[in-house]
């Protein structure tokens, strides 16, 4: 099995700084000991625990696998922008990887395309990994089409070098767990989905499908995201296409997070 990626997206999780210790504490203390290079773990926090997950991830045996990602970034490195969060300070405080263009923040929050477009540019300018989300709202007749629209304004304007350096999730909106009626996609549709967004990668920017799983080419690696937890994380990771998974709510419950990661464990 190849080596598989767990982003742990905490979204507006938890309430305070001491629960935030207590999850990474649980985690480390089954993680800390063992030496697993075939998995790689990615915690997004909230902006205002950044700094102190950061610290807590360079001392505890956690920094051996995980890394420091973000919600969020502000599409402007310098001009004066109210609420925002730039690029140099995220990289600053030692982020690895950015979240762009997640669907609470495209449909919630009225994200555009173009906005998430910037903010990916962002991310690449000031040297960190996009964790780009695509998906479709809803599953209609219309949704490849949809899907290939959203892709290719997404990754407007970039090199292929530069979607290279990505880490595409795809990320049914239907399939988020706040979501109303919300229930994980199948692998089998995943997949499919995952085939039309490396379809429109390979004719618009040329990349090379070398050979399954994606990153062997100058394709990224693929990550699923929506629902995903200890009932269906292994059927997820069972597909080549999948390379790993971005987890919502099943992260910021430490058992149930934990159980995830000991089911990777044992793919890999
Ligand atoms: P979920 O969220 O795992 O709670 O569905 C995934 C996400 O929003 O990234």
């Amino acid at each position: 099995m190849e080596k598989k990626f767990i982003v742990a997206n905490w979204k507006n999780h938890p309430d305070n700084l001491a629960e935030a210790e207590q999850i990474l504490d649980f985690i480390n203390e089954y993680l800390g000991q063992r030496n697993e290079k075939e998995l790689s773990l990615v915690f997004c926090p909230p902006f205002v625990f950044l700094e102190e997950v950061g610290k807590i991830l360079q001392i505890s045996s956690l920094g051996n696998k995980a890394e420091l990602g973000a919600q969020d970034i502000s599409t402007d490195d310098f001009s004066a922008m109210t609420g925002e969060v730039s690029g140099l300070m995220l990289k600053k405080l030692g982020v690895k990887y950015v979240i762009v263009g997640h669907s609470e923040r495209r449909w919630k929050l009225g994200e555009s395309n173009e906005t998430v477009n910037k903010k990916l540019k962002a991310v690449l300018r000031n040297d960190m990994m996009p964790v780009v989300c695509v998906g479709e709202r809803t599953r209609d007749e219309n949704y490849k089409e949809f899907l290939k629209e959203q892709v290719a304004a997404t990754f407007a304007g970039l090199s292929a070098d530069d979607i290279g350096k990505c880490f595409i999730a795809y990320e049914p909106v239907w399939a988020i767990s706040t979501n109303p009626d919300a229930r994980p996609d199948t692998p089998e549709s995943a997949v499919e989905s995952i085939k039309i967004i490396k379809e429109i990668l390979i004719r618009n920017w040329k990349l090379e499908i070398a050979c399954l799983p994606a990153r062997q080419g100058n394709l990224p690696p693929f990550l699923y995201g929506g629902s995903v937890n200890s009932a269906n994380v292994r059927s997820f990771l069972a597909e080549n296409e999948i390379d790993g998974v971005l987890v919502g709510g099943a992260s910021i419950n430490k058992e149930e997070f934990l159980k995830i990661l000991s089911i990777v464990q044992k793919l890999i």
